[in-house]
């Protein structure tokens, strides 16, 4: 039937389920989205439990991008049908758009762990058991947790992700430490003091660092701490990052860079189109290093403000060879004397990898001398680039 049909329906009785429901469906498949979201909202308002506009109403959800509010229709329909595997399946997959796969191999990383654990206990015998402690970013409320073992009273923490707040509440509870850890849903810009914590926090702990430093917006986020929930003085953890790097030769990480001959056609063109930054595994990779280990950024995470920043790094070529890129680890300055470093050389599960930052084409480089590069960042991303590169 056409939608005018449904419309007059609906003009006459505005909560008429089957009208709700079929306009929907039929606005849904025109590509008209919001209007379809609409209709299945009414239609999930009119009758609550219906797994039809519960159903549809997610499904338009997940083509408007709306992937957390879907996730909460479709964890609410499996409830009601248990037995659904399609519904237990549309779950898992929602909850992988917002969930990233790398949360599970980062609880696992007993190295980091036991780096930020050290750090923390540290810090708060140093200020105290009772002042205010923020961390940002909860996950599973692992760092809370450890405040609260290392003896601290008034934790919060928020996290952004509903779906992971939700279960960091249920594992703080778990351990027997909601009494002493708050866990709030909301992202850390929109934290409130006097709402969401009693005071501006004396320690602030946060694991949002990237494999590539700043790609969970790090330097936004602290930047707002630093200006609305934290005291002068207070205790940062970490206190500062590093971005390090080498360069490489690799012949397996060339065919991830660049492209030259296919089937008999020129098609090197397409190298132009080659992704600015890789995930690699160090020690699953065939490479060759050219260069030692150099800093090539680092971020002060106790400074208020960050500006963007760019400078000419020489890297000292220890070895001839074709170079493919850097690639680039992260070092965590956590408190005095405690360090956390993915390097590749012996690094191999955790949930940081390394970075592949590769050239715009390969550069043949001669041991003695110094290859130079523009290092820097854009607050959200670093830079690396060949300064030949960066001329033409
Ligand atoms: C790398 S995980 C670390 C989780 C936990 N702190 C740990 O170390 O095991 C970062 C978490 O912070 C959350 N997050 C990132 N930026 C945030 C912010 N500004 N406010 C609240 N949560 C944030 C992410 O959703 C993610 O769950």
């Amino acid at each position: 039937m056409a939608i005018g049909y449904w419309n007059d329906m609906l003009a006459i009785k505005p909560d008429h389920l089957v009208a709700l429901l079929e306009k929907g469906a039929l606005v849904l498949k025109r590509g008209e989205t919001d209007e379809a979201i609409r209709c299945f909202e009414a239609a999930a308002i009119v009758s609550p439990d219906n797994p039809l506009a519960l159903n549809n109403l997610a499904v338009a959800l997940v083509q408007a991008s709306r992937h957390h509010e879907a996730l909460d229709h479709f964890r609410r329909l499996a409830g009601l049908q248990p037995e659904n595997i399609m519904l237990q399946h549309q779950v898992r997959r929602q909850t992988s758009r917002v969930v990233p796969f790398w949360h599970i191999p980062m609880l696992n990383d007993v190295h980091r762990n036991a780096a930020f654990e050290e750090a923390i206990k540290k810090v708060v015998a140093a200020r105290g058991t009772s002042v205010q402690i923020l961390d940002i970013g909860a996950g599973s409320g692992l760092l809370s947790m450890m405040a609260a073992r290392a003896g601290a009273t008034n934790i919060v923490t928020c996290e952004a992700v509903p779906v992971i707040a939700e279960i960091a509440k249920r594992i703080v509870a778990q351990n027997g430490f909601s009494d002493r850890i708050a866990v709030v849903d909301k992202i850390s810009t929109d934290l409130v003091i006097g709402r969401d914590m009693g005071a501006r926090a004396d320690i602030l702990v946060s694991e949002i660092l990237s494999s590539d430093l700043l790609a969970e917006d790090v330097l936004n986020t602290f930047e707002d701490a630093h200006a609305r929930l934290t005291n002068e003085g207070a205790t940062i953890i970490p206190r500062a990052a590093t971005a390090v790097g080498c360069l490489v030769e690799s012949n397996v990480l060339n065919q991830y860079a660049f492209v030259e001959e296919v089937s008999g056609f020129d098609v090197s063109e397409f190298t132009q189109l080659a992704a600015n930054r890789l995930p690699v595994h160090g020690t699953m990779t065939e490479w060759k290093r050219l260069s030692p280990d150099v800093d090539l950024q680092k971020i002060d995470l106790t400074q208020s403000k960050y500006a963007e920043e760019m400078r000419i790094v020489e890297i000292p070529v220890i070895s001839d060879g074709i170079a493919t890129g850097i690639v680039q680890w992260i070092k965590i300055d956590l408190a005095e004397g405690v360090e956390f470093v993915n390097h590749p050389d012996n690094y191999s599960d955790g949930g940081w990898l390394q970075i592949l930052h590769p050239f715009p084409r390969p550069i043949q480089v001669e041991s003695g001398t110094a290859l130079q590069i523009i290092a820097g960042h854009d607050r959200s991303s670093l830079i690396l680039m060949p300064l030949s590169s960066a001329r033409n």
